[in-house]
């Protein structure tokens, strides 16, 4: 059975200047034990898509349409959210320092999130709280045992004496890799990682794709791998999806699409990504992400395409296959559509 199945969905934030739809009738599948990247310029929407999978939109944002589900069981279903936070999903954010907590020792707080999702050998019903108190000190627990391996499994070097350092007392490739241990330390079937490496060096960013990768494989765990560098995409996924003003634009199996990107923005994205293209001259995507509030023209991305006619601007593009594995553009000016009688980059303008 499909892991996560996202199928139309939309979310919007109502604004003082109209309504944001930050993701706009996005479909998205992730296979259990698959590595899927969502790519795309800041401010595409991603976070969002994140968040909504999460159900943690910031109010008054909200999912206007769509579902979303999990193992087949859809999460806009609260009682099924609730069943699933934390244990069967979890994410991780770009900066660390903001969800891991600065008062208490990073051992601790991984001890902690096992206790609270696991109950690790401590069957009564107690308060996160009263546990805390009970249990959180002691550090020969099953649970701190445990955060411990944690850390080892994410390659901190001497995890049992850096379990009791505080966040400060890490460098930002550790706090990082803390992070991923606590996402993993319940054992999720999902893990979403939003620009997980994006705040770090590249060589640090390096090593904890690879480690993400590996870890994937010990815990068996899926990730939904968000960002805007198409480099860390090509060295990490299985598939890709292409984000652009709220939609998906492309979407494949990650060496086909880098293969042979169709989409224009894809492109653009490719010709501006510097450790893609090696001798090719970077050349960024001229203008930027709309405003996503009321796009009055069709394809999102007309505007700023070198290809785009008047019939952009005028008809939806719907995906169209354009290449092996399920390999999919949505652009008027790819692949085939039999509906429409014009042929590709052929329309006259006035
Ligand atoms: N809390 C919010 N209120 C209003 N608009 C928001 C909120 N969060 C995000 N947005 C808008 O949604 C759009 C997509 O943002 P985001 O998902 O953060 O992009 P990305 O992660 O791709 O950089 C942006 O236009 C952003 O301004
Ligand atoms: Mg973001």
């Amino acid at each position: 059975m499909t892991l996560l199945e996202v199928e139309g969905l939309r979310t919007e934030f109502p604004t003082s200047r109209g309504v944001v739809t930050a993701v706009d009738d996005v479909d998205l599948s992730i296979e259990s034990g698959e590595i899927v990247g969502l790519v795309g310029e800041s401010g595409s929407g991603k976070s969002v898509f994140a968040e909504s999978v999460m159900g943690i939109v910031e109010s008054p944002g909200r999912i206007t349409d769509g579902d979303i589900r999990l193992h087949g069981e859809s999460l806009l279903d609260e009682g099924r959210r609730e069943a699933v936070r934390g244990s069967e999903l979890s994410m991780i954010f770009q900066d660390p320092m903001n969800s891991l907590n600065p008062t208490l020792p990073v051992g601790e707080q991984i001890a902690e999130t096992i206790r609270l999702h696991q109950d690790v050998g401590e069957s009564i019903s107690l308060s996160a709280e009263l546990k805390r108190k009970l249990f959180g000190a002691a550090k020969n627990s099953e649970a701190w045992r445990r955060a411990v391996e944690m850390l080892e499994a994410v390659e901190i070097p001497d995890p049992a004496g850096r379990a009791t350092d505080y966040p400060h007392e890490f460098s930002g490739g550790m706090r990082q890799r803390a992070m991923i241990a606590m996402a993993l330390s319940c054992e999720p079937d999902l893990l979403i990682a939003d620009e997980p490496t994006t705040a770090l060096d590249v060589t640090v960013q390096a090593q904890i794709l690879d480690e993400l990768a590996g870890l994937k494989e010990a815990f068996d765990t899926s990730i939904l791998l968000i960002t805007h560098d198409l480099a860390v995409v090509a060295e990490t996924c299985d598939r890709v999806n292409v984000m652009y003003a709220g939609e998906i634009i492309e979407r494949g199996p990650v060496e086909e699409l880098f293969a042979n990107p169709q989409h224009p923005y894809t492109q653009g994205l490719l010709a501006s990504t510097p450790r893609l293209d090696a001798d090719a001259d970077v050349r960024p995507i001229e203008g930027s992400v709309p405003d996503l509030i009321d796009i009055p023209y069709a394809c999102h991305f007309a505007p700023r395409c070198p290809e785009s006619d008047r019939e952009c601007f005028e008809v939806a593009p719907d995906f169209r296959s354009v290449g092996a594995g399920d390999h999919e553009a949505a652009c008027l000016k790819r692949g085939e559509n039999p509906e429409l009688s014009t042929g590709p980059a052929e329309v006259s303008d006035d």
